[in-house]
């Protein structure tokens, strides 16, 4: 899979968005995150985004390996304020913007 990264936080370009052939990117509060059970592998989305948010799996850089698992944790556990997981909603469009973030996210100081 696919996975952004601690660029993309308080960032939130969007441009990958539009690429993705899957809607497999999901807007929380203060980033995106890839499903990465959706994500076909496809790559459309990397080179798009401003701030090298975005890298396959194997090419994260080390110190941002953690938002490997953390952009799987943002489906598989439920968010602060929600009651269940996201799962596989299948689509982000009709999802819309969840407006919560894992613990990982939400614990960064605000980006200024
Ligand atoms: Fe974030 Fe880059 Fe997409 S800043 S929203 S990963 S284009
Ligand atoms: Fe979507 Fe392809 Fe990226 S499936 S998340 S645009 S790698």
């Amino acid at each position: 899979t696919y996975v952004i990264a601690e660029p993309c936080i308080d960032v939130l370009d969007r441009a990958c968005v539009d690429e993705c052939p899957v809607d497999c990117i999901y807007e929380g509060g203060r980033a995106l995150y890839i499903q990465p059970d959706e994500c076909v592998d496809c790559g459309a989305c990397e080179p798009v985004c401003p701030v090298e948010a975005i890298a396959y799996e194997d090419d994260v850089p080390e110190a941002l390996r953690p938002f490997i698992a953390d952009n799987a944790q943002f489906f598989a556990e439920p968010l602060p304020g929600r009651d269940t997981a996201l799962g596989s909603p299948g689509g982000a469009g009709k999802v819309g913007p969840v407006g919560a973030d894992t613990p990982l996210v939400a614990g960064y100081p605000p980006r200024v």
